[in-house]
């Protein structure tokens, strides 16, 4: 089977992001979502991506703008699904709202498709049975698509082998670096390291031991990388980071998820709302460093 035709199921965040590399990569590309307001936002949110590779990886414009121009954003799930050799879903974090769109595709989708979801800490086996094809459904996990560059392939215990290889050479052509998650695990590989510095960087600032700027300084500058915890959070999104912080048991998270929900109530959601713990276009995380 050769993938030519992709349905992205979520406008927001990351499946905008996976829907415009797959453009750029030559697939046919139909976005879903619920949201009319969402499928507005998502071709914004791929000028300003393009916009930005134009800058640092010399993306031509035009090419660009072609590949977000042949894109079909629609609200109309038999519309996104009737050619659909792959769909990647990248819905709300939320395990109800995951269950009901994998119910409703599984019984619209043509019988070639293979189903994958980039949930970020819930299993593969959790949606396999409600959409149908347990054998064709798997975990397809992108980071950011054009900054962090590595896709985990994570099989459930039913999947079929076979569609293994199939997904690895798909993510290679989105220029992504797919690692195999071998077992169900969650928070994949990379997400279950990320998330133990996650949460100690909650806990310092929930404990008042530090100021975002300097829990993100101490790391940034030592380690000489662009981001810290904090504008990692900014930049992931701080109502995706509160669906998967409150769902963890130990009270520091809990303190943490709470915190991060007076955020997401005052309307700052991080990179994608202009405000988060920092100020964009220009946070201030840029500018640390050795004065
Ligand atoms: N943000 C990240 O950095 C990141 C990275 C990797 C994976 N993910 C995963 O990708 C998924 C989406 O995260 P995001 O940050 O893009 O979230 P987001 O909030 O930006 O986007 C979610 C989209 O899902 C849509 N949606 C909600 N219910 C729906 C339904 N029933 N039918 C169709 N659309 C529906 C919303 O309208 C919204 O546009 C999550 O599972 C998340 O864990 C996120």
């Amino acid at each position: 089977m050769k993938i030519k035709s992709v349905c992205i199921l979520g406008a927001g965040n990351l499946g905008s992001r996976v829907a415009l590399q797959s453009a750029l990569s030559g697939y046919q590309v139909a976005v879903y979502d619920c949201s009319s307001q969402a499928l507005d936002h998502s071709p914004r949110l791929m000028k300003k991506i393009v916009r930005q590779l134009a800058k640092s990886s010399g993306l031509e414009d035009v090419a660009g703008d072609n590949a977000i121009a042949s894109i079909t954003f629609t609200g109309s799930p038999q519309l996104a699904i009737k050619d659909a050799d792959l769909v990647n879903e990248s819905v709300t974090e939320d395990a109800e709202i995951k269950k009901s769109v994998w119910g409703q595709f599984g019984k619209i989708a043509p019988e070639k498709t293979i189903f994958t979801t980039n949930t970020s800490y819930l299993l593969p086996s959790l949606f396999a049975e409600i959409s149908d094809r347990p054998g064709k459904f798997c975990a397809l996990h992108f980071h950011d698509v054009f900054y962090s560059k590595v896709v985990d392939i994570m099989p459930h215990s039913g999947t079929d082998q076979e569609i293994i290889p199939l997904l690895m050479g798909f993510g290679k052509s989105l220029e992504q670096v797919p690692v195999l998650v071998k077992k169900e695990h969650q928070g994949y590989i990379f997400n279950n390291m990320l998330m133990a510095f996650i949460k100690a960087a909650g806990k310092l600032l929930t404990g008042e031991i530090g100021s975002v700027e300097d829990i993100d300084k101490s790391w940034m500058v030592n380690f000489h990388v662009p981001m810290g915890p904090f504008g990692i959070l900014d930049s992931v999104g701080l109502d995706t980071a509160w669906h998967i912080t409150r769902r963890q048991p130990d009270i520091s998270s809990q303190r943490f998820a709470a915190l991060l929900k007076t955020y997401i109530d005052a309307g700052k959601l991080g990179e994608k709302s202009g405000e988060g713990f920092y100020k964009y276009p220009d946070p201030s995380y840029r500018h640390f460093g050795v004065q």
